[in-house]
C-alpha cells in the first residue's frame, strides 16, 4: 500500500513537473488545463487576419525551423484536424502588447489587439513546442494571459568600437524578439568611427568611418600597444532599411543614436571646421575612453548647427521611430574652456557655463528633431542644464540620477552601470575573457529592480518607463564575444522588465534557464557564459 502511495506521489510529481511553466520571461498568468493537449501534424493549419500575413509566415518559418513541421497557412478554420487560430479582439485585450493564448482539443487560439501582442504570443508558443524535429508533436493544454510590466524594454549595441556583420544585427534582433524586448538602441557614432551612411556629409564615411589602428589588450595595460590595421566601415542606407524592415516585422523599434556634442572625434576628423581647433588635422580615435584626454567635442559654430540640423533631418527621414537618441554623455568641458570662440558664443547667448553650452547643443538637436516630429532621448547628463520635459532621460547612473530626472518630470529609462552594463565582467575568474571592469552577475541583473526603493519612496515610480542593458564593444571584437557577454544576462533582464515584480523568483528562474534556455542557446548556436551558476550575486 505504501509503495502504491509512493508511486502515486511520484506519478503526480512527474505530471506537475511536465506542466510547470517553462516560459521566459515568466507570463503574468499560466494555467495548465485538464483537457487534452493539441496535436499538431503536417495537416494542421495556421489561420489569421490577412494584415498579419507577414507574421503568420514568420510563425510558420519559426515552427519549421524548430520542429521540422511545416504548417499550411489557411484563410479559414479547417473542417477537421487541428489548427492555430490568430484573432484580434480589443474587447478581451485591454493593454498594449498583451495576448491570450489558449490551447486545448484541436485548437490553439491566440488573441491580441496589436502586432506586438502577436509577436509576443508567437514567442510563447515557440517555447511550449518541443525543441526537436518530429513529424507531429503535442502542445500542452494551457491558458495564458500575459502583458509586460514596463513599456520600454531595450537592448543597446555599440557598433562603433567594433562593427558586426548585418547578419549578426538581424540575429541580435531575433534575440530581442524571443525575449519580448521591444527596442533596439543602435549606437551608430562615436570617437572611433561613424557607422551609418550619411548622404549630406559624405566625408563622415570616406574619412570618419575609418581608423588607422586599434588598441590591443586592456586600456590599463602599460605601455599601450596598437595594431596597425585600418579598421572600419559603415552600414549603407540600403542595409539600414533592411534592418528596419526585419525589426518591424518582429515588433522591434530601432532607435538610432548619434552621439553629440562630445564623443565626436570621428566627426571632427572628417570636418575639422566643426571642432574647437579648425586648423587641426584630427585622427579617428584608436584608443578607448577619450573623456578629458583627447579633444572630441563640437564647437558651437554656425556651420556646426547647420550640420546638426541636416544630419538629424536625414536620420529622421530614414528611421520611423518617434525617438532619436542624441547622446549627450561624457562631454569634456576642457576644450570649450580653452576655446575663445566657444567662450564668446556662451557670453553672447547668456550661457552661464559649459554645462549650459552642452544643454544648448541638445536643445538645438531637439528643435531640429521636432521639425521632423521626433523627440529626444539622451543620456542623463543632458540634465546638466535646463531642458524641456519631452526629452526621455536614459540614466546610466544610479537611483540618485533617476530621482533627479523624475523630480524634473522627465520620463526615465533605467540603464545603471551596475548591473545593466553587459561589458562588465560576469565572474572573478582571472582566466575569464577580457572585459572593461566591474562584476555584474546574472543574479544581480535578475534581482535589480528598475524602480529602486529610493525612487519608490520619492514617489517617482510613474516616471520610470523601463530599462535597458548596454553593450559597449571595446572588448568585443566579434559577434561570438557579444553573445558570450549578453547570455545569460539578457535572459535575466528580459524577465526583470516583463514579469510582475511580486512573481519574480530567482531559484525558479535559474531552473528555467537551465532546463529551457540553455538548450535554446545551443539550438541557436549562440555562445554563452556557461559558469553563471557558480558566480552568484553573493560571491563578491
Ligand atoms: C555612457 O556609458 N557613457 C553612456
Amino acid at each position: 500500500m505504501r509503495l502504491l502511495y509512493f508511486l502515486l506521489f511520484v506519478g503526480i510529481g512527474i505530471q506537475v513537473m511536465a506542466q510547470t511553466n517553462p516560459i521566459i520571461p515568466k507570463p503574468v498568468s499560466y494555467q495548465s488545463l485538464s483537457s487534452a493537449s493539441v496535436k499538431l501534424d503536417a495537416n494542421s493549419k495556421i489561420v489569421g487576419p490577412a494584415k498579419y500575413q507577414a507574421q503568420l509566415q514568420y510563425l510558420q518559418a519559426s515552427l519549421k525551423q524548430q520542429t521540422g513541421l511545416q504548417l499550411g497557412i489557411s484563410k479559414q478554420v479547417p473542417k477537421s484536424g487541428s489548427y492555430l487560430l490568430i484573432q484580434e479582439d480589443p474587447n478581451q485585450i485591454d493593454k498594449a502588447e498583451m495576448y491570450l493564448l489558449t490551447s486545448k482539443g484541436n485548437e490553439i487560439k491566440i488573441t491580441v489587439k496589436d502586432l506586438r501582442g502577436l509577436v509576443n504570443a508567437i514567442q510563447t508558443l515557440l517555447q511550449i513546442c518541443p525543441l526537436q524535429k518530429s513529424s507531429s508533436f503535442e502542445v500542452p493544454a494551457v491558458a495564458i494571459k500575459d502583458y509586460p510590466r514596463f513599456e520600454y524594454r531595450g537592448m543597446h549595441l555599440d557598433v562603433v568600437r567594433h562593427m558586426f556583420p548585418l547578419e549578426f544585427i538581424k540575429k541580435y534582433i531575433d534575440y530581442l524578439t524571443f525575449h519580448k524586448f521591444n527596442t533596439f538602441h543602435w549606437h551608430l557614432t562615436d570617437d572611433q568611427g561613424w557607422r551609418i551612411e550619411i548622404l549630406s556629409y559624405p566625408k563622415l564615411n570616406s574619412i570618419g568611418s575609418w581608423r588607422n589602428a586599434t588598441l590591443i589588450g586592456h586600456f590599463n595595460d602599460k605601455p599601450a600597444r596598437y595594431d596597425s590595421t585600418r579598421y572600419g566601415g559603415f552600414y549603407t542606407r540600403k542595409e539600414v532599411k533592411e534592418v528596419l524592415a526585419y525589426a518591424a516585422l518582429r515588433g522591434i523599434e530601432v532607435i538610432p543614436e548619434i552621439d553629440i556634442p562630445g564623443h565626436s572625434r570621428a566627426t571632427i576628423t572628417a570636418y575639422p571646421e566643426f571642432s574647437t581647433k579648425p586648423d587641426t588635422t584630427w585622427n579617428v580615435a584608436t584608443t578607448w575612453g577619450m573623456y578629458n584626454r583627447q579633444n572630441n567635442v563640437l564647437a558651437p559654430r554656425p556651420e556646426t548647427f547647420t550640420f546638426l540640423r541636416t544630419i538629424f533631418h536625414e536620420i529622421s527621414d530614414l528611421f520611423p521611430s518617434k525617438y532619436i537618441h542624441v547622446g549627450g554623455d561624457e562631454c569634456s568641458k576642457l576644450w570649450w574652456k580653452a576655446d575663445p570662440f566657444s567662450q564668446a558664443f556662451m557670453k553672447e547667448k547668456g550661457l552661464k557655463d559649459e554645462h549650459a553650452l552642452q544643454t544648448y547643443f541638445i536643445s538645438q538637436a531637439a528643435k531640429y528633431l521636432k521639425e521632423k516630429n521626433k523627440q529626444v532621448i539622451g543620456w542623463h547628463e543632458i540634465l546638466e542644464g535646463e531642458l524641456d520635459t519631452s526629452a526621455i532621460v536614459m540614466n546610466w547612473g544610479g537611483a540618485k540620477e533617476g530621482i533627479e530626472a523624475g523630480k524634473l518630470k522627465h520620463r526615465v529609462i533605467m540603464t545603471p552601470g551596475k548591473p545593466y552594463y553587459f561589458d562588465h565582467y560576469q565572474s572573478h575568474d582571472p582566466k575569464d575573457s577580457l572585459a572593461i571592469h566591474g562584476y555584474n552577475t546574472m543574479d544581480s541583473v535578475y534581482q535589480y529592480d528598475p524602480v529602486p526603493a529610493a525612487l519608490r519612496d520619492a514617489k517617482l515610480d510613474q516616471y520610470i518607463i523601463g530599462g535597458q542593458a548596454n553593450v559597449w564593444t571595446e572588448y568585443m571584437g566579434y559577434s561570438t564575444k557579444v553573445e558570450y557577454m549578453i547570455f545569460p544576462r539578457m535572459t535575466a533582464l528580459s524577465e526583470s522588465l516583463w514579469t510582475p515584480v511580486e512573481q519574480k523568483n530567482l531559484d525558479d528562474f535559474r531552473n528555467r534557464l537551465k532546463q529551457n534556455m540553455q538548450p535554446r542557446y545551443d539550438f541557436w548556436g549562440a555562445h554563452y557564459f556557461k559558469q553563471w551558476e557558480q558566480w552568484t550575486r553573493d560571491k563578491q
